[in-house]
């Protein structure tokens, strides 16, 4: 099976939250290469994912990659004293749907000669981009549309997250020429019930379940 790869418009912006609404629903495992800054208890996305998903724990992979420093990766590696090998960040294999999140936006660098984008130009795996619905948004979407398709990134689609905004929701797929996938409400609690629910009731899950 392909891996999915999750990435976005923006750092946080809601990745970790839809990769795990989308690991859950397809009883994936979850892998976070690059987890650049960590909690004051030493977690990251990953033990959201573990919390939010659903999933066994072992179907929660471990980081290639777990920086200190709250900022881009590249950076993040230089103050840390280490380089991110971006030819060596090749995905686990595993049995079954995997689902991967990238770390801030698409043209984020992971060492000073290449992004995220590049990454995912290398691994060609579909990508589903997440974004705001308000304000700012068009822009930021169809800049990150533009840098994936310059790459000859295969995109999945686009996802949503945020209060309805009907048109930013239409002109973006219309313009990007990418497909939506829906969006994602703003819940007030973010748990595992309820986000599984969003997820069923708001997602196109079955259109991402035909590119694996
Ligand atoms: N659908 C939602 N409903 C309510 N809160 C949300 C939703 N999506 C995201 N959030 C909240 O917004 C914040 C940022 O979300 P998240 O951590 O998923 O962003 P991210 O894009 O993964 O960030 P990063 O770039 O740091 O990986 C979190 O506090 C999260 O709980
Ligand atoms: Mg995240």
């Amino acid at each position: 099976m392909t891996p999915i790869v999750v990435t976005g418009t923006d750092t946080g912006i809601g990745k970790t939250v839809f990769a795990a609404a989308l690991t859950g629903a397809l009883g994936a495992h979850y892998w976070k290469p690059v987890q650049a800054g960590l909690d004051e208890d030493g977690s990251g996305d990953a033990d959201t994912v573990a919390r939010l998903s659903g999933v066994a724990a072992a179907q929660i992979l471990p980081n290639a990659w777990r920086l200190e420093t709250p900022c881009s990766p590249h950076r993040a590696a230089e103050i840390d004293g280490v380089t991110i090998d971006p030819d060596a960040l090749a995905p686990p294999s595993i049995e079954g749907p995997l689902v991967i999140e990238g770390a801030g936006g698409v043209m984020v660098p992971i060492t000073r000669s290449c992004t995220f984008a590049d990454l995912f130009a290398r691994w060609r795996y579909p990508v589903v981009l997440v974004a705001r619905t308000e304000l700012g948004t068009i822009n930021h979407s169809l800049l990150s549309i533009e840098a994936l398709k310059a790459r000859g990134v295969p995109l999945l689609g686009i996802v949503f997250i945020g209060e309805p905004h009907g048109e930013n929701e239409r002109i973006v797929p219309l313009l990007g020429e990418v497909r939506s996938l829906g969006r994602l409400p703003m819940l007030e609690a973010v748990t595992p019930g309820a986000l599984a629910r969003a997820m069923r009731d708001s997602i196109d899950i079955a259109a991402i379940e035909d590119a694996l």
